[in-house]
């Protein structure tokens, strides 16, 4: 019989990466989403992909009766958990909806899981719940010291996931420390579709490319990194995906509960971003270099060994794959899935 896997926010951009090679693996999929940052036509080109139809459920986490009746409705052997918020402005701006949406909605899921005895979890965590690290490259002992509401909720989801494994034997749970995810499926068919001015930096980089804004601001040269620009662990998005389907497959070995970093391992600097990017796109991204950005740090990038180790995977993609992927998913779909929805 297959394994049927319960997929949180898997209409968002990690998500629909995450069930396109899911399928592939063989897993049977239900996908839970309240569409509040996604929309549905992604799940049909996942569908597209991978050569059936994706059950989806419009449901909010929150919304506990609901899915205390999905749960009930059928058999579900493991949760892939990424439904949240991640805007880390929005978090600082408006904390109560991320504890709640975040927070709230988790407890609310891992109620419905112990109630109906599924005891294997995934959760998307990120490697914003160390704050600023001590050192580099960053291991998963490094102190959780979030420093916004947004990387408060990934380290108290972290710890309560941790308390619930503790508290019932035969709980299994990997909480997977994410780097900065770039990318896109090489078919172009499913991508990140950010809601309105995108803050990270590839996207904002593709949509220069791609003449929606003038130029690139790089926020800071004078940073103790090789060209002074911000360093970060870029790893594609399909890489992550896999990331996935290893921990899957872990999680028949691994006891307890355990973090692991999903990352390339290797950090690349703002200006080598802007460089590689410009070689996708066949010109030169224009770019200023401006302040720093209030809050950011030098460089962070992950020691990956230990997903090496427990998981036997690692990224396969490097930045020029990371870049042509991005900008086909940019030149395709200018408007993301609101173009393709008019057509
Ligand atoms: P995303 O916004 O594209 O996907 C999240 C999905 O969850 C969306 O489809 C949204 O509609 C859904 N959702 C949100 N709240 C919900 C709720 N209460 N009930 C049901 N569905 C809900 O984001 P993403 O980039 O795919 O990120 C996925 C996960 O990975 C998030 O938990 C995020 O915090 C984490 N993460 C992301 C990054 C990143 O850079 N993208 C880095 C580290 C960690
Ligand atoms: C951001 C989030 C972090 C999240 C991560 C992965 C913040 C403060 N942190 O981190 O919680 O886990 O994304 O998605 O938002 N840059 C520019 N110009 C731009 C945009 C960015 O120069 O227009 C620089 C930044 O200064 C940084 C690098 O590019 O050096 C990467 O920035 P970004 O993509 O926003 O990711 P993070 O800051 O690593």
């Amino acid at each position: 019989m297959m394994t049927t896997v319960l997929v949180t926010g898997g209409a968002g951009y990690i998500g629909s990466h995450t069930c396109v090679e899911l399928a592939l693996a063989g897993y049977d999929l239900v996908v839970v989403d309240n569409l509040s940052n996604s929309w549905p036509e992604t799940l049909d080109r996942v569908g597209e992909l991978v050569g059936r139809p994706i059950q989806f459920h419009r449901l909010d986490l929150r919304e506990h009766h609901d899915l205390l009746n999905l749960f009930a409705s059928r058999r579900i052997d493991a949760v892939v958990h990424f439904a949240g918020f991640k805007a880390v402005g929005d978090s600082v701006r408006d904390p109560l909806s991320y504890y709640d949406n975040n927070v709230a909605g988790t407890v609310s899921l891992l109620k419905a899981m112990l109630r109906n005895d599924v005891a294997r979890l995934i959760f998307s965590s990120s490697c914003t719940v160390h704050g600023l690290p001590r050192s580099v490259p960053v291991t998963e002992g490094e102190p959780r010291n979030p420093v916004n509401p947004y990387g408060c909720t990934k380290a108290m989801i972290e710890r309560i996931i941790e308390d619930q494994v503790a508290a019932t034997s035969g709980w299994r749970a990997l909480l997977l420390r994410y780097f900065n995810p770039v990318g896109a499926h090489p078919s172009a068919r499913i991508g990140e579709d950010p809601i309105g001015i995108p803050t990270n930096l590839m996207p904002y980089v593709m949509k220069v490319a791609s003449g929606k804004y003038p130029y690139v601001h790089v926020f800071g040269d004078d940073y103790r990194t090789r060209d002074g620009t911000g360093v970060r662990d870029y790893i594609h998005v399909v890489d992550l995906a896999k990331g996935h389907v290893a921990a899957l497959h872990a999680l028949e070995r691994v006891d307890g509960c355990q973090a692991i970093n999903l990352g390339t391992g290797r950090g690349c600097s703002v200006l080598e971003v802007i460089s590689e990017a410009s070689k996708a796109v066949g010109f030169p991204i224009p770019y200023r270099i401006e302040g720093r950005r209030p809050g950011d740090i030098a460089e962070i990038y992950a020691d990956a060994s230990l997903a090496a180790d427990v998981l036997g995977w690692q990224a396969e993609h490097d930045l020029t794959a990371m870049c042509r992927d991005h900008w086909n998913w940019q030149r395709k779909n200018p408007d993301g899935y609101r173009s393709s929805i008019s057509t």
